[in-house]
């Protein structure tokens, strides 16, 4: 069973902080999660969930020498852990199959995952307000690489949310390495991020409690893209920044792709604009300062299959006769990093 406690202790301190004349936002927000945790995280829901905690149950008990989360997600070194150990941890994490979002190092176990995850990091972290001391939120943050990147960066408490469970569980079969136990085997220490099984549609209305926010990858999922908008400016203190990445087509201010099938084989792909339209949307979305600081094409370096991701990737999605263009003939995945301020 995954232990949200620690997250919902802070989250009473924090909103204490927030508020002392009524009740915060986060105190709310706070007082709700074990009810949703549960409605999100149950056996009804989610068949396979009786394997996922099982992958947990069967990590070895291991204790890191160190960890940076500065310069790589990297939890423990080779020498901290018997090669026995080491299969046995590595048997358990590919229950968790697929690994997409990484990579990860762990006790000299290298997870290669379909994305290289820290390529985006690389890209946007010269552009963004320092994240020292500030309260972060990551919105569809996947198995929560990002937020182990940015609690490197002095988060003062990292929150992740991601409506799969399969993805919060890669998440604590990290975080479990991390924690600092009693002789007992009670934590009494964890660090401050966490990952809840949540979409951004469960979170409570006019949170406005963060200092940063998080969008990467969520945009073209959104049937409304402004109303997502709305809702990631909604979860921002005053002051706050919006960090935004999505993909993005070449094009002048009204141009947008809502393509009517299936995009590189997804079919759940809504709008993908231009980037002046998109700076358009944030202004008209009350944003100040929308910019636009980074422009890339996906390259099939930056995301392919793995031994730890083994379905079709990238290369799979694009015209075997032109890599400029997807299967149905769109243009190719182009993502790009907005920022603005609320
Ligand atoms: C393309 S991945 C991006 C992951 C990560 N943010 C990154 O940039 O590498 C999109 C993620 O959004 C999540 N997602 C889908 N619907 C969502 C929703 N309604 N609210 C929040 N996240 C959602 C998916 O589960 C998936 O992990």
């Amino acid at each position: 069973m995954i232990d949200y406690q620690d997250l919902i202790a802070g989250l009473h301190q924090l909103g204490a902080q927030q508020s002392t004349l009524k009740q915060s936002s986060l105190t709310r927000w706070a007082e709700q999660l074990p009810e949703q945790i549960a409605e999100q995280l149950s056996l009804q829901r989610w068949g396979d969930l009786p394997q996922w905690q099982q992958s947990l149950a069967q990590l070895p008990a291991l204790t890191p020498s160190s960890c940076d989360f500065k310069n790589a997600v990297r939890i423990g070194q080779a020498g901290d852990c018997s090669e026995p150990q080491r299969q046995a941890l590595r048997a358990a994490l590919m229950e968790l199959h697929p690994w997409r979002k990484g990579p990860y190092q762990l006790f000299g176990l290298d997870i290669d995952t379909e994305w290289r995850s820290d390529w985006k990091w690389q890209r946007l972290l010269p552009h963004i307000a320092p994240l020292q001391d500030r309260l972060v939120l990551d919105i569809g943050c996947g198995n929560g690489y990002h937020c182990w990147r940015m609690l490197g960066e002095g988060a003062k408490r990292v929150i992740g949310i991601d409506p799969s469970p399969r993805f919060v569980h890669q998440f604590y079969a990290l975080k479990s390495f991390t924690r600092k136990l009693d002789p007992d085997n009670l934590p009494i220490e964890e660090p401050p991020v966490d990952v809840l099984p949540l979409g951004i549609e469960h979170l409570p209305n006019e949170l406005k409690a963060f200092d940063t926010v998080f969008s990467m990858g969520v945009l073209y999922h959104r049937r409304s893209p402004i109303d997502h908008l709305l809702e990631l400016k909604a979860c921002l203190k005053n002051g706050g920044q919006l960090v935004l990445e999505t993909l993005v087509i070449e094009g002048d201010e009204g141009q947008v792709l809502v393509p009517e099938g299936r995009y590189a084989k997804m079919r759940n792909v809504w709008y993908i604009p231009s980037p002046p339209t998109l700076l358009s949307w944030l202004r008209k979305c009350g944003f100040k300062a929308p910019r636009l600081v980074d422009v890339c094409d996906t390259s099939a370096t930056e995301q392919r299959s793995t031994e730890w991701m083994h379905f079709e990737s990238l290369p799979d999605f694009l015209d075997p006769d032109d890599s400029t263009r997807t299967l149905e003939g769109h243009p190719a995945p182009r993502r790009a990093v907005f920022i603005a301020e609320c």
